[in-house]
């Protein structure tokens, strides 16, 4: 029997406050695969999940992976089914342009019912650029920014084998284009996969690199997105794809972060730690959807200037960026609070705690350990402060003066 509530007594969920402090925003928004599956084995769901779509697959793969028997095992259990397979592995490193736009033809030509992606980030945003020329033809150029793609793509089921990026679930493909000094996203919510399939069985012999700095990039996801502005959406007109801190993604954020922090520098140091792979593989995927609805915001508008000026992998650089991020951020209205929440998520100052886990994991500590000098801050700064809306989307003002201090520190290794 439930208790009768209490004339004039306030309803507790609208008094309590969210984590430690901070208030739950009055609007929500989640746009999600309509199936996730997250564990050990949950492979094994591949071919029912793809023959929902139909019998003709095409399975965009990571080259890493047809040497090993997961390739055998993925495909091999599709064909089983009677599916029809065709395998495409030609992923470039950086997803040059041009090589997506002629995947796309041939996919086109294919026609499959379903797009199957196997791999890291890059392989899984290649399958995502794929599933939308197979439906709406390219140039892909025509699709760069927000909310450009004009309707439904092929169906995706997503596979991650590192666990980072959170690309199975978010609404966003990043590709580089010769004719552009940085790398360029498409965000759509079509782009998001209809399925997402997160075995860490898939995850256990990725390199410590790649660990680390795909790692390291979810937690900054979870963090960028806790801490996100709150917009006042116009909810009569189409609304953006990355709609600012809302009210359904706060507690995934939170949980990504309580599963990342402590466990990235454990699947680090013991590559065999099950457990640890299972911890940040569902880290990543939880840090993908939060961010995937909010957007994310200043250690990422920073990474794309200086990703494309060091070649240096995205995670090394948001992770890099997030200790001098946390700083210029934390007096920015309401922020303090989500900062406390993350703490006890985190188990300690969430600064003092990136900070050593970025020890830990093989993050330089400054922007000069990365071969960065000191003139060419203004140029990234300036690069910066030019993705308005990862700008937009940080809790603090966009002035040019504050992204040259935050560079500063984050050069000199300056902590406040
Ligand atoms: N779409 C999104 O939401 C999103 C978000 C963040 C980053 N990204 C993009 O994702 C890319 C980075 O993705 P990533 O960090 O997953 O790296 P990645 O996909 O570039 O893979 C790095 C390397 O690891 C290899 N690899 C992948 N899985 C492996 C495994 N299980 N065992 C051994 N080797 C393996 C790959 O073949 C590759 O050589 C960047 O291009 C970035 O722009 C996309
Ligand atoms: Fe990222």
């Amino acid at each position: 029997m439930t208790a009768e509530p209490v004339p004039g007594a306030e309803p507790a969920s609208a008094t309590v406050p969210f984590g430690a402090t901070s208030q739950l925003p009055a609007v929500g928004t989640l746009r999600l695969p309509a199936r996730i599956h997250v564990g050990y084995g949950t492979r094994a769901q591949l071919p029912v999940i793809a023959a929902i779509h139909g019998r003709r697959v095409l399975a965009v793969v990571d080259p890493f992976l047809t040497g090993t028997p997961f390739y055998t095992e993925l495909i091999g259990g599709m064909t089983d089914a009677g599916l029809d397979v065709r395998v495409y592995s030609d992923i470039t490193p950086e997803l040059p342009v041009g090589t997506l736009d002629a995947a796309g033809r041939t996919a086109r030509d294919f026609g499959p019912d379903v797009i199957v992606a196997i791999g890291g980030g890059s392989a899984l945003d290649a399958a995502k650029l794929i599933a939308l020329l197979a439906a709406h033809g390219g140039p892909l150029a025509g699709y760069y920014g927000e909310n450009l793609v004009p309707g439904p793509v092929v169906p995706i089921v997503a596979l991650p084998t590192t666990a980072g990026t959170g690309s199975e679930v978010t609404p966003v493909a990043v590709v580089s284009d010769p004719a552009r000094e940085l790398k360029v996203g498409i965000s759509s919510p079509f782009l998001v996969p209809a399925a997402a399939i997160v075995d860490p069985e898939l995850t256990l012999a990725v390199p410590a690199s790649v660990t680390a700095f795909s790692g390291i990039d979810a937690l900054v996801h979870a963090v960028e997105s806790y801490t996100a502005r709150e917009f006042d959406l116009d909810l009569g007109a189409t609304l953006p794809v990355f709609t600012g801190q809302n009210a359904l993604i706060a507690p995934i954020a939170l949980r990504a972060a309580a599963h990342l922090g402590p466990w990235l520098p454990r699947a680090v140091e013991e590559p065999g730690n099950r457990q640890a792979r299972h911890e940040v593989a569902l880290g990543a995927l939880l840090g993908g959807i939060a961010f995937g609805a909010t957007g994310t915001h200043l250690c990422h508008a920073v990474q794309y200037p200086l990703g494309a000026l060091t070649k240096t992998p995205h995670g090394l650089g948001t992770g890099l960026m997030l200790p001098y991020v946390l700083d210029t951020i934390r007096d920015a209205p309401g922020t303090a609070a989500r900062i406390a929440d993350l703490d006890t998520a985190l188990g300690g100052p969430t600064r003092d705690r990136v900070v050593e886990i970025n020890r830990r994991i093989g993050v330089p500590a400054t922007l000069a350990d990365l071969g960065v000098t000191r003139d060419q801050l203004p140029h990234i700064a300036e690069l910066a402060l030019a993705s308005k809306r990862l700008i937009a989307i940080a809790p603090v003002d966009p002035e040019p003066e504050i992204l040259l201090d935050l560079l500063h520190r984050a050069f000199e290794g300056v902590l406040r």
